[in-house]
């Protein structure tokens, strides 16, 4: 293990050096490095990665010298380049990097917090809870809820709205058993940890999404318990869409009447997604859900992470506590608020409106539908899940390419998320790469593809077995 002290002794090391290295090249402003020789013990990938900056006392009086504007300057101008490099080669991870908020920079004189309840006015006048409410009320109509009857705020992201929404399951029924696949987001099972709710993993079928044999045997086994269950709608890997009507089903099938389960619903990528495409399953509160929370940053796209909360009304109330400090009540996760993400999202929501999210979505599923043909055209193992835009397919063969492109990797798989900034001539680019990369490490270096049958099924595979 790479100790705190190794890595603090380290980081003061690497500081030490950062002027020398500002000094020295332009582009370098990441020293990578390993620890006594533990590798991948702390990244996952063989190495520690520290940015050198460090925050230095200038003048005795604090004055913003020329020479200290100088490096300020130095070190923004080169978080710019690097930022915008290390943007174009961002194909793995769920964000849509295309949007444009310069109309909202005269807010950013303002320190605006949402504390409390965005339903009530409190006493803190620099909110924008109009914006959050008129943002709750876009997302009330498309999961078909009612104004009166439901009750949501704006997180700082799907971690959050999946804690909200557990904890709300959790104050229905203190004793009740969380249900959830081995496949949800890994905030599922923190959530359950740092609650102390019993937990139960189901398994999963090879698509991602949960498996309802294995969750029936579960829930026959634990019948004398409420069921919480998390519901996953776009699984973090794989893309899976967790069946909601076959989860009802088999509840009843159980013998669980209504006020004997709450489902939660983690849209975090496809919960804004699947409401804009026809025939895909509907997330909506006409079926005995109880709270749909999403990422405001992956789909819509964000410069901050955000997302949105929605819980039927009835529940709320278990949560809800006065607090007369800020004239308000206390039924969010956190306290102070952040004030700006409502009127981004509220400025994205207006700008597009229904309409132009569903032309993104479907743009998403063309290009992801691309991506896999050409995949599959130059030999590399792959899966697409219907009313998926998260291409799965082979881990690549080196380190140096999936940090290239920031690949998420899991055992032997890894995805492309093809977001709305994700053009066809980025896609183009990236399969080249790989097909001149794949002739290293197949021709000159002479290892195999990887069987990933495992993973993603014999028919997506074409390792040499399943060819
Ligand atoms: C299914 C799922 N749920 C929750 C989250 C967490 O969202 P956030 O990163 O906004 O906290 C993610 C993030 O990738 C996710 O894929």
């Amino acid at each position: 293990m790479v100790v705190y002290a190794e890595k603090k002794a380290l980081h003061q090391e690497l500081s030490q050096n950062s002027k020398r290295l500002f000094s020295e090249s332009a582009n370098t402003t990441v020293v990578t490095c390993t620890v006594n020789g533990e590798e991948g013990k702390e990244s996952g990938n063989g190495t520690v990665t520290s940015s050198c900056l460090d925050i230095e006392e200038y003048g005795a009086n604090g004055e913003i010298t020329g020479e200290k504007k100088a490096y300020v300057a130095t070190v923004l101008e080169r978080y710019t380049r690097r930022w915008h490099e290390r943007s174009k080669h961002h194909l793995g991870y769920p964000a849509n990097l295309d949007f444009n908020y310069d109309d909202l920079d005269q807010f950013q004189q303002f320190l605006i917090n949402n504390c409390g309840d965005p339903f009530i006015e409190g006493n803190y006048g620099v909110n924008s809870r109009d914006f959050e409410v008129a943002v709750l009320d876009w997302f009330a109509n498309l999961w078909e809820i009612k104004k009166d009857e439901y009750w949501g705020y704006i997180t700082n992201g799907g971690t959050e709205g999946n804690f909200h929404g557990l904890l709300v399951g959790r104050e229905m029924f203190p004793d009740g058993i969380l249900y959830t696949s081995s496949e949800s987001h890994y905030s599922v099972f923190k959530a359950a940890h740092m609650y102390r709710m019993e937990c139960i993993k189901i398994d999963t079928l090879i698509s991602g999404e949960i498996n309802c044999g294995d969750l029936k045997a579960n829930l026959l086994r634990n019948k004398n318990k409420p069921a919480i269950i998390n519901i996953t709608i776009g699984t973090t890997i794989k893309g899976g869409v967790d069946d909601v009507d076959l989860v009802i089903q088999t509840l009843e099938e159980c013998g669980f009447p209504r006020n004997r389960f709450y489902i939660h619903c983690d849209g975090a990528l496809f919960g804004v997604m699947l409401p804009f495409l026809d025939q895909a399953p509907r997330v909506t509160f006409k079926k005995p859900i109880d709270s749909i929370s999403i990422s405001g940053h992956k789909f819509i796209g964000c410069p901050m992470p955000c997302g949105v909360q929605i819980v039927r009304t009835n529940h709320i109330n278990l949560l809800s506590r006065n607090v007369e400090y800020i004239s308000s009540k206390d039924v969010t996760i956190m306290g102070s608020r952040n004030g700006h993400n409502p009127i981004f999202l509220w400025y994205a929501l207006y700008c597009k409106g229904y309409n132009g999210f569903r032309k993104e979505v479907q743009k998403c599923m063309q290009n992801a539908r691309y991506l896999r043909d050409r995949l599959v055209e130059v030999g590399v193992s792959v899966m697409l899940n219907e009313f998926s835009n998260t291409v799965v397919f082979e881990r690549p063969k080196d380190e140096e390419f999936i940090r290239h492109w920031q690949l998420p990797c899991e055992g032997n798989i890894t995805h492309v998320v093809v977001m709305p900034n994700v053009t066809i001539d980025k896609l183009n680019s990236f399969v080249d790469e790989i097909v001149k990369k794949r002739l290293i490490w197949f021709k000159v270096d002479g290892k195999l593809p990887t069987c990933v049958a495992f993973e993603i099924g014999k028919e997506n595979c074409v390792c040499p077995q399943h060819k």
